[in-house]
């Protein structure tokens, strides 16, 4: 990457930064977003307790909700006084090394109000108010010796109007859960984020930003009131932090609808610039990989007669992939350790430098090299995060050594084994491990695709080599979950809540819905829904999961898998309902063409596209949608494939060519979906 492309790409393109002293009246400050929609209030009660509420166009939204922390020693909610307050204004355009779209702006307003404690600590808020949302954080400056031990945080939001919400239990594993909706009084803990649907139609999303060093928030509920929880150490403390230190952000986005919910980068915008110097090494791509046969229990992940991870399979799945553009091929079950995966040989411990005796690492990587594929080696540690920790840095140059640039990461194990004992993966032990790795993978090269993680909170801006991560229920889910499969109704969820948080690395592309060895499970969907996955599930590192022998069933199909882009200009939502349906439209960030694509819960339905978002132009359109009678549980396959031309001239469509008739409307079969290419006429 050239300096100035560094430049663009890592710091801002615009920067207006204002400090201006504030206009209190004793201990209450108001500040607005920058177009004047939100308003803030910040009080300190009369005993000192640090205060916030929130309107939006005059209507409250949040009543005074409380803040602050609990530490060992102190109550850190109550007893402040007021030092000083500041506020800034900021506007910069920034650029994304890969993303949903290419330029992002950061336009917001702040505040940050001075506090001191009675007990003498010294503490800021720091508030940002953007137009679709706010967010805010607690600093300790540095001139506090001591080791603070940080027990609870006491953070709450309290809505004027009970909201319904969306949200998954905070004890669910690996966050692999179907999203639930109720009014939060209904609620028990759920993990964050949640989203919201406000009563007079607004939509929220409730999440945190830059989770450094600290434990994950998550929720608990009482009334119309919504509580904050730290996911603890094994002996109850939530964070040890010397000061300095700030707390993660805590951000709420506030939209009249869905297509502003989906556009929102409030939590992007709140994490820190690019920190990696040259990030060309880092690239999106399409993948495929020795994944789908071990979750059909057709291979498995050890050495034996029925071992995935072959010279000979990686061979043909590299070809596979070079013949079909795909950038790189997942192996997992390449290295030795898996005997202990119910497998034969319990007593064996991963090591990430040694490849199982038929699985030829030297050949394979010169073999992908030829063919210009990437190997995407694979880091199962069973939740033995100390072994993985031990190893961390020769795995990582074992990879950079044969020129390879991606490793799928997993922690299986519902407690991880760290050097400091059995911790939950997200307490503030694994936070500092993941981001150990995250880093380590930065200096030798190497692009992360995490499984089991911790919720995403936007790290990627800082670290672009976190290019994806699981903490989703995802595909495997349809190929062994004893509830038989996800319903179709999970992937018009998730858009709306999981994926807000980040790239999900969901593994759309089953073409062969037979599941011999386990029947009773299957994927709840149609060709044509998988193929509307690919665009409405972003990840940069986007797997299409199923085996080559699978795609070449459907090869007309299988043609937009091979052309569709994970790396885009612009992203829009066209519509869409959280739970029925999604229809997204992204334009790819190398050419003019833009991909849409579409999935649908279990009611059939007529939907119809409005072309206005395209720029004036001639377009060639391939349309792949359910056939008449297609349906996810009886006929699955049926698959109708239409041509036609379009001439967008200001916002408004013209036939010019083809067999079809506007406004264009598409009916998605239960379980069904659909997927367009659009590509402009030179
Ligand atoms: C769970 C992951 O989600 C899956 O993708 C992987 O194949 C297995 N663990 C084994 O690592």
């Amino acid at each position: 990457m050239n300096t100035h492309r560094l430049i663009i790409n890592c710091f801002a393109t615009a920067l207006l930064l204002l400090l201006v002293g504030c206009h209190n009246t004793g201990n209450s400050i108001y500040i607005s977003s920058p177009d004047n929609t939100l308003q803030l209030h910040f009080t300190l009660s009369d005993d000192g307790a640090p205060q916030y509420s929130l309107a939006k166009a005059g209507k409250t939204i949040l009543l005074p909700s409380a803040m602050g922390l609990q530490t060992e020693t102190t109550d850190l909610s109550t007893g402040f006084q007021w030092l000083d307050c500041q506020t800034a204004a900021h506007d910069e355009t920034w650029e994304t090394t890969w993303g949903e779209e290419r330029y992002i702006r950061n336009y917001h307003k702040q505040l940050t109000v001075q506090l001191k404690h009675s007990s003498g600590t010294r503490m800021d808020i720091e508030f940002r108010l953007f137009n679709d949302g706010f967010a805010f954080r607690y600093i300790f400056p540095d001139n506090q010796a001591d080791t603070m031990i940080v027990r609870k945080e006491l953070t709450e939001y309290v809505f004027a109007q009970t909201p319904e919400a969306w949200s998954i239990p905070w004890r669910t594993e690996y966050y692999e859960a179907l999203w639930q909706k109720a009014p939060i009084c209904e609620k028990d803990t759920t993990c964050s984020p949640i989203t919201l649907e406000l009563q007079n139609g607004m939509y929220a999303f409730l999440h945190e930003a830059a989770l450094v060093d600290y434990p994950a928030e998550n929720f608990y509920y009482s009334g119309d009131t919504i509580r904050t929880f730290l996911t603890p150490w094994s002996n109850g403390v939530a964070a040890y932090k010397t000061a300095p230190w700030q707390t993660p952000w805590r951000f709420l986005t506030l939209t009249d609808d869905l297509q502003g919910l989906m556009a929102s980068r409030i939590m992007l915008n709140l994490n820190e610039p690019c920190k990696i110097a040259d990030t060309s090494w880092i690239k999106p791509m399409k993948f495929i990989g020795i994944w789908w046969g071990m979750h059909l229990k057709q291979m498995t992940w050890w050495n034996g007669p029925k071992h995935g991870a072959t010279t000979e399979t990686m061979k043909r799945y590299i070809d596979f992939a070079a013949d079909n553009g795909f950038g790189g091929v997942l192996a997992e079950g390449w290295n030795v350790g898996w005997g202990s995966w119910d497998g034969p040989h319990p007593e064996e411990q991963f090591s990430f430098v040694t490849p199982y005796s038929d699985y030829d690492i030297d050949y394979l990587a010169d073999y992908a090299h030829q063919r210009g594929v990437q190997i995407i080696f694979h880091h199962e540690t069973g939740g033995d995060a100390a072994n993985y920790e031990n190893q961390l840095d020769t795995a990582y140059c074992y990879i950079e050594q044969y020129g390879m640039h991606a490793v799928k990461t997993g922690y299986v194990a519902p407690y991880i084994n760290y050097a400091e004992g059995k911790q939950y993966n997200r307490s503030q032990v694994g936070i500092r491990h993941y981001r150990k790795v995250i880093e380590t993978a930065a200096r030798h090269h190497v692009a992360i695709d995490n499984h089991e993680p911790v919720m995403p909170t936007g790290l990627q801006r800082t670290y672009p080599n976190l290019m994806t991560q699981e903490g989703i229920r995802g595909q495997e889910w349809n190929a062994w979950s004893q509830d038989g499969g996800s319903p179709a109704e999970h992937v018009t969820v998730l858009p709306f809540t999981r994926m807000l948080a980040g790239p999900a690395d969901y593994t759309p592309g089953v073409f062969n819905f037979a599941n011999p060895i386990q029947p009773g499970t299957r994927v709840h969907a149609t060709l044509a829904n998988q193929l509307g996955l690919f665009v409405v599930m972003y990840s940069p590192l986007q797997m299409a999961c199923d085996l080559p022998e699978n795609y070449l069933l459907y090869p007309d199909a299988f043609r937009f898998v091979t052309e569709v882009p994970c790396d885009w200009e612009q992203s829009r939502l066209l519509d869409g309902a959280i739970g029925d349906y999604i229809i997204m439209a992204r334009q790819d960030r190398n050419t003019t063409n833009w991909y849409i694509g579409a999935v649908n819960d279990e009611t059939a339905r007529e939907v119809t596209i409005d072309w206005s978002f395209l720029p004036s132009g001639t377009y060639d359109v391939t349309l792949w949608q359910d056939a008449a009678d297609a349906e996810w549980q009886n006929n699955p396959y049926a698959l109708d494939i239409t041509d036609f031309q379009l001439r967008i001239k200001r916002g408004k469509a013209e036939l010019t060519n083809g067999n079809i008739s506007l406004p264009l409307s598409i009916r998605m079969a239960s379980g069904g979906g659909f997927a367009i290419t659009v590509k402009e006429r030179d």
